[in-house]
């Protein structure tokens, strides 16, 4: 299996605090890798550490072979990775179409007017397989302000990959989601690791074994093990840190 992303001996403290300390794993290809743990764990604070939202104290990170580190959000972006935010990289006043296409053209950093025909083309095809893929079609026109949360989160998903990323990080896409809209979400995210290699956050743990090609699970900032599902399933000091802690 071939690696996409490499994260290695990253740290990060806050005060005297070691959000994430020393942490290293490797993100396979068109797989789905789940980072699990609880609360408090540096779940996120390793998100934003992979993302480019803050910078490591010590570590690296290589996508794709190239060093990665320290680089911000946009630049970070343009390399391949993509970052759902939870609905936040939404533009409510706008149509779902209008925000695809926005997205779209994030993988241009070209003007109009020097974009030569043919992209405008494939970007506007694109944005027309992802509002199919996505199941927005009878939607194009509506106000995203006017979706169901579990729509307004699955059109984030969509946004995200309008910009072909190499990797996709969702932190909890499934969060505040009825049963039926996280079955959805859990089948829409089975899905994609066909075209993205996939890096999730996810606290259903029914889910994470359930869609899961390996899991990483973090306690106090440090990674406590890692491995397929069903061994983490059966790992010990996993079921005393995180299961034991419901
Ligand atoms: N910006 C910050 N400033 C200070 N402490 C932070 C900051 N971000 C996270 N932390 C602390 O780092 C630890 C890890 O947090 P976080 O990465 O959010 O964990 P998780 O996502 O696994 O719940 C927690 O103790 C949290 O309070
Ligand atoms: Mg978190």
């Amino acid at each position: 299996m071939s690696t996409v992303m490499t994260i290695d001996g990253l740290s990060k403290s806050f005060g005297g605090l070691k959000a994430v300390d020393n942490v290293s794993f490797e993100v396979a290809s068109n797989a789905i890798t789940t980072v699990i743990g609880p609360n408090g764990a540096g779940k996120t604070t390793l998100f934003n550490l992979v993302s480019g939202a803050i910078s490591p104290a010590a570590g690296k990170v290589h996508l794709r072979g190239k060093d990665v580190t320290g680089f911000g959000p946009a630049e970070l972006q343009r390399a391949g990775v993509a970052r759902s935010f939870q609905i936040t990289n939404l533009f409510f006043e706008m149509t779902v179409r209008e925000n695809l296409r926005l997205a779209a053209q994030r993988l241009e950093p070209l003007s109009h007017t020097l974009r030569p025909l043919r992209r405008i083309g494939r970007a506007a095809e694109k944005v027309d397989a992802l509002m199919e893929r996505f199941g927005f079609s009878e939607k194009a026109h509506e106000q995203v302000g006017f979706l169901s949360h579990g729509e307004q989160r699955r059109l984030e998903i969509a946004m995200c990959l309008a910009s072909e990323p190499a990797i996709l990080m969702l932190d909890e896409p499934t969060q505040g989601m009825s049963h039926g809209d996280t079955e959805d979400t859990a089948e829409m995210i089975r899905g994609l690791k066909n075209e993205v290699s996939i890096l999730l956050i996810e606290h259903d743990i029914g889910l994470v074994m359930d869609l899961s090609n390996h899991v990483i699970v973090m306690h106090q900032g440090q990674k406590l093990a890692e491995g397929e599902p069903t061994e983490i399933r059966a790992n010990p000091a996993v079921q005393a840190a995180y299961f034991g802690h419901g």
